[in-house]
């Protein structure tokens, strides 16, 4: 049965050309319902009372939607066909993986007009950092210490995605991750969870928008709650076992921030949490959640989660999985099927009322509802083409990934390259990476979109300098055959750029590395490299901080420039040659090595921090003290911080302070400086971090130039969570620190009172 509709008018106002039977009908009845102005909860409401148990359970199912690689066109055919007929008989209420505008179209008509209940589709994708424009990798553009870039990016993602149909992202993943051999600390925000919750607000605001029914927003979904960057080992979809108040204090708040911010949607994850599947885990997806922050968006399962719970050993079989996850609040089930296979059992047997399922419907309703779904279910193929890694985005995706990169090192002002530099090697394995520069989870990217490092420098190079290139060696092959070619063309330059690092495959989900060093023979070239003593800048380009001890002693200068995405080239030269003047900050700590993790700057200080004395915390055949710190990056110029202000030295529980410290240009170029606030409570009823991050801003500066940098934190914010996860605001000592990193040393103190002791000091005074 079918019936056509007008793509553009709204769907009551739709000229039905054909009309058969009684389902057509109920669809109509179905759709007329959802108008627009019936509110949303009444609308909800009204759906689910038409509703088969069957359809019900449709709306539960997501699948994956793209066509196999590795089969031939009738293969393909075969498997389009199946999808559509599950979707013309309601079994499915979600696809992710749809890959155009056209395709997405396709199976919105048979949803909306074919189907029985015409129910529109959600349709998911991975959208994490950039769609066809693809911007640096999350964990990079945390780097910028940017929110107003970090936004942007999502926001050009979602112009984009939005505008091949996809109405749901799958980001921002918001795991803090204190474990860099972990693959997906590359999609997150590193280790802090202030700075996480800055950039999760960031993102699902870009995302989201201001108008959840334009087609060019999308409903963001905040992952993988939760702790999942816990993961022990570093290892992907390892257990986590943290304490309560850790749960609290450092994984929950980037949720939290992003619930607070609107977002649409969480996702479950795969790891247990406690011995609790996070995809059956009731406190956090009930008591957290639902009951806490009021959240009334929906929940999916990550991919097959749900019967994996079987594999964890917490349910006896699917339909066990399936009921357990319901009950415990997921929405959607990811690519298991389990809901749609299960429920309608466990619901006759009394195990689940229906109830429990429209309770869940609900949400996902809700959420169709709120993306504007039932009133303009399709996509206008034409703006495509128009918006697809256009002109504009291009330009940000530059902009954004000049401003992550970070300038860890810079002897005798190696870079920015001096112009008196006039032969430049440019060796290494990634100098002319496209694929690679596109890392982790660049499902829409493609590699010919890439200026590459080498087609950047030759841009740049013109007539004027002689640039040349050399590969060296692979990422990871033990090929030493490249090194003398490598050797002689740095020889006879006078002036070297290394290219080093990761390849794409290195990071992301299940590619967690148990070294943290240069992969491959990579540091051996270096060092032959260096050792000729010519002027050298290495690039660093990785989806991790990588733990390169010698070249931070031996190279003259460093750069941590990431997976940068399509722009890789161009922001890297435009750093290299001063174009622009870098002022990212690492936001994850780098060890030394692999044996210091997990090592990061919120560590509790111990009955015996480390000093020189034996018998403290410490390694005996390492410092103690990381390689780069959190928070660090240098710039071309140079900063100072002085006159540190607190408004006082006394503050109530319910007061604000106010902070503030001059910062000072003391260099010659312009530049970018991250003024960072820290604060230690001394003594608390838990023991608590050295430092904590609670504020930054990213200033700009001219030479010369000094600027007042002012933070206002309310006192209410230094609490802590305690290990019955209830929050604590304690009377007594803080420290506070403002400076360029978690390192800070300009620093304050001050008292926390409580409200009735610091009322009557003032009737005292
Ligand atoms: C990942 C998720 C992702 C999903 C869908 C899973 O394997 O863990 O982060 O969104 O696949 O692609």
């Amino acid at each position: 049965m079918s019936r056509y509709r007008s793509l553009s008018v709204s769907f009551f106002l739709f000229a039905i050309v054909t009309v058969h039977g009684t389902s057509a009908a109920r669809a109509d009845e179905v759709t007329a319902l959802a108008s627009k102005e019936a509110s949303v909860e009444q609308r909800v409401d009204q759906i689910i009372k038409k509703l088969t148990l069957d359809e019900k359970l449709g709306q539960f199912t997501q699948m994956w939607g793209g066509v196999k690689q590795d089969i031939n066109p009738e293969q393909a055919a075969l498997q389009r066909n199946d999808l559509e007929g599950q979707v013309r008989s309601g079994m499915i209420g979600s696809f992710l993986g749809i890959q155009s505008a056209a395709r997405a179209n396709e199976l919105q008509r048979i949803a909306v007009e074919e189907s029985h209940a015409g129910i529109p589709l959600i349709l998911a994708n991975d959208v994490i950092h950039g769609f066809r424009t693809i911007f640096p990798i999350p964990l990079a553009e945390a780097a910028s210490f940017d929110p107003d870039a970090v936004r942007l990016s999502a926001r050009i993602s979602a112009i984009e995605a939005g505008a091949v149909g996809t109405h749901w992202t799958f980001a921002p993943m918001v795991d803090i991750a204190r474990d860099p051999r972990w693959g997906r600390v590359a999609e997150g925000s590193g280790e802090d969870p202030y700075l996480g919750s800055v950039m999760a607000k960031a993102r699902v605001e870009g995302f989201q928008g201001t108008d959840l029914t334009a087609k060019d927003t999308i409903l963001a979904c905040a992952k993988h709650f939760v702790a999942y960057g816990g993961a022990e080992g570093g290892r992907d979809y390892n257990a986590v076992d943290i304490s309560l108040a850790t749960l609290h204090n450092v994984y929950l708040p980037p949720f939290h921030a992003a619930v607070d911010a609107g977002v649409g949607s969480l996702m479950s994850g795969f790891n247990s949490l406690n011995g609790i599947p996070c995809t059956a885990n009731q406190m956090i997806l009930h008591d957290v959640l639902r009951d806490r922050w009021s959240f009334d968006g929906f929940v999916v399962s990550d991919w097959s989660s749900a019967t994996e719970m079987v594999t964890h050993g917490f349910a006896k079989d699917d339909a066990d999985a399936a009921r357990q996850a319901l009950l415990a609040g997921i929405d959607m089930d990811m690519s298991s099927f389990s809901f749609r296979t299960h429920l309608g059992k466990a619901l006759e047997i009394g195990l689940i009322s229906m109830d429990d399922i429209d309770r869940n419907l609900a949400r996902v309703l809700r959420a169709k509802l709120r993306l504007g779904l039932f009133d303009q279910p399709y996509v206008d193929p034409e703006v495509e083409a128009r918006v697809i890694l256009c002109k504009e985005h291009r330009a940000a995706a530059r902009d954004v990934a000049r401003r992550s990169i970070v300038l860890l090192r810079n002897e005798n002002s190696t870079l920015p390259i001096a112009n008196t530099a006039k032969r430049i090697a440019v060796i290494g394995p990634l100098v002319s990476a496209k694929k690679d520069a596109l890392g982790t989870w660049s499902v829409f990217g493609k590699p010919e979109d890439v200026v590459s490092v080498e087609e950047a420098m030759r841009a740049r190079a013109g007539e004027s300098i002689d640039v040349k290139f050399a590969r060296g060696c692979g990422v990871l092959e033990d090929d030493r055959s490249g090194f003398d070619e490598a050797k002689k063309l740095a020889a006879e330059s006078d002036y070297v750029v290394l290219v080093l690092g990761e390849s794409e495959d290195l990071s992301g989900e299940a590619h967690s590395r148990s070294m943290l060093g240069l992969p491959g023979i990579q540091l051996d070239l270096a060092k032959e490299i260096i050792g000729l003593d010519k002027p050298t800048a290495v690039v660093l380009m990785a989806g991790r901080p990588l733990s390169v001890p010698w070249l931070a002693e031996n190279a003259d200068a460093m750069l941590m420039a990431w997976h940068l995405g399509v722009e890789t080239g161009n922001a890297i030269t435009d750093v290299l040659f001063g174009a622009y003047n870098p002022g990212g900050k690492m936001p994850i700590t780098t060890p030394r090595n692999v044996g210091q993790v997990p090592i990061y700057y919120a560590h509790e200080n111990t009955g015996r921090p480390p000093t020189d004395e034996r018998y403290t915390s410490k390694y005996i055949d390492v410092p103690w003290t990381p390689l780069y710190p959190f928070g660090y990056g240098k710039s071309y110029t140079t900063f100072s911080f002085a006159d540190l202000n607190v408004n006082g030295t006394e503050f109530a529980t319910d007061a604000t302070i106010e902070a503030s410290v001059a910062l000072t240009n003391t260099g010659k170029v312009a530049g970018d400086e991250v003024v960072q606030v820290y604060t230690r409570d001394m003594v608390a009823t838990l023991t608590r971090p050295v430092r904590e991050l609670k504020r930054f801003k990213r200033v700009h500066l001219q030479p010369g130039e000094t600027k007042t940098v002012d933070f206002k934190i309310a006192v209410s914010e230094l609490g802590f969570f305690d290990n019955n996860g209830q929050y604590r605001v304690e009377p007594g000592t803080f420290k506070l620190w403002i400076g360029a990193d978690s390192e800070a040393t300009l620093g304050a103190e001050f008292e926390v009172v409580p409200v009735a002791a610091k009322a009557m000091t003032k009737v005292a005074d």
